[in-house]
């Protein structure tokens, strides 16, 4: 639906897009994470050209919106809509008129504009606002009022540049669970920047990590969480999953591993389950297991396990448990101990 083909963007020999390649298909809820400055905003503001790449081409429904003319642009711009952090609401204005803003020029009727907003703000959970002014309403129903306007148009993709970031965490969750209603109800198509790792796995379906302008990282947000490649998508899976707190918390806890002690991160899809995998380590291989920690994440539906653990035995045996390990999809890093046995 939405194709990036070696987008850049170049602001006077600075790229903050740099040769990005983005495939988005019809119905993704697709997550673009990274760090402040990483060149997120822009990356997504080319997707209805409000930044114009200096090289690439923007495909969206198989058109490149680079070889079109003005007005053609415009039409196209009506299927997708966009919401931002601070909401960019018209103070002066009601809610109600706000989300008959885009819409005040489209050759139907007042009636039929009126009740197509009154329609859309019952549908985002503000239908009592009608009347109000954008600043007699909380964050987060100023946010349902941006997210009502940006349907006005009946867009097929809805573009989130850091709509979570300036709500609190309740809020968040509940505009996020809006959004995946309206994926849902609506079929919409979204893309969701933010620097957040937990709306990435509260709601997309895949995801992209960006760095300096590229994208160093991106897959179905289950491969990303259950098993990240690149150190900055790790770093980011781990904060949002208290993994890093946790296996400090338990360095400085374990005091010093007896000889024949290994200090191990597992990391499995829900699949494996705890039980029977420290059960087979301790009838196939005799390796004692002592389980840390350990929290299980449910990611688009399937739970991802993370373990930490000390494992006891003789270097054969543990080096022999490191091929078992990998037979069966789990993911070992050993965090302290003898390295490299696996
Ligand atoms: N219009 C502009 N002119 C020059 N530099 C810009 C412009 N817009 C963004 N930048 C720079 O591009 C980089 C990426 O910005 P941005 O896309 O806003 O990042 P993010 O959204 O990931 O925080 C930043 O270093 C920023 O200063
Ligand atoms: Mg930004």
């Amino acid at each position: 639906m939405i194709k990036l083909k070696n987008v850049t963007v170049d602001f006077d020999g600075f790229k903050a897009v740099d040769d990005v390649n983005l495939s988005v298909t019809e119905g993704d809820i697709y997550g673009i994470v990274g760090f402040s400055g990483a060149g997120k905003s822009t990356l997504v503001r080319t997707i209805n050209l409000l930044q114009k790449p200096t090289a690439g081409q923007v495909l969206v429904e198989g058109e490149n919106l680079l070889d079109l003319s003005a007005k053609e642009l415009r039409a196209r711009r009506k299927n997708i809509g966009m919401i931002f952090q601070h909401f960019n609401l018209l103070n002066n204005i009601t809610v109600l008129d706000n989300v008959i803003f885009p819409i005040r020029k489209e050759k139907i009727s007042k009636e039929e504009k009126i009740n197509k907003a009154k329609k859309l703000l019952e549908l985002v959970g503000i239908g009592d606002k009608l009347d109000n002014y954008p600043r007699e309403l909380s964050g987060g129903q100023q946010q349902r009022c941006a997210i009502a306007r940006a349907l006005a148009s009946d867009p097929e993709i809805l573009l989130c540049d850091e709509a979570t970031s300036a709500l609190d965490p309740k809020t968040t969750k509940q505009i996020l669970k809006l959004l995946k209603e309206l994926n849902t109800s609506l079929g919409l198509t979204i893309v969701i920047i933010t620097h957040q790792m937990e709306v990435v796995k509260d709601l997309c379906n895949k995801c992209a990590v960006m760095q300096a302008g590229k994208i160093v990282e991106s897959g179905s947000t289950l491969s990303i969480f259950s098993n990240p490649k690149d150190k900055l998508t790790r770093e980011f899976v781990e904060t949002s999953t208290n993994v890093s707190e946790t296996i400090e918390e338990v360095k400085s806890n374990i005091g010093i591993l007896k000889e024949n002690e290994l200090l191990v991160k597992l990391n499995y899809l829900g699949e494996s389950t705890t039980e029977p995998l420290i059960n087979d380590i301790y009838e196939k291989f005799g390796i004692k297991t002592n389980i840390l920690a350990g929290n299980i994440e449910f990611i688009t539906g399937v739970p991802v396990g993370n373990l930490i653990v000390t494992l006891a035995g003789d270097d054969q045996s543990l080096s022999k448990l490191g091929d078992y390990l990998q037979e069966r999809d789990v993911n070992a890093e050993i965090l302290g101990g003898k390295d490299g046995i696996f």
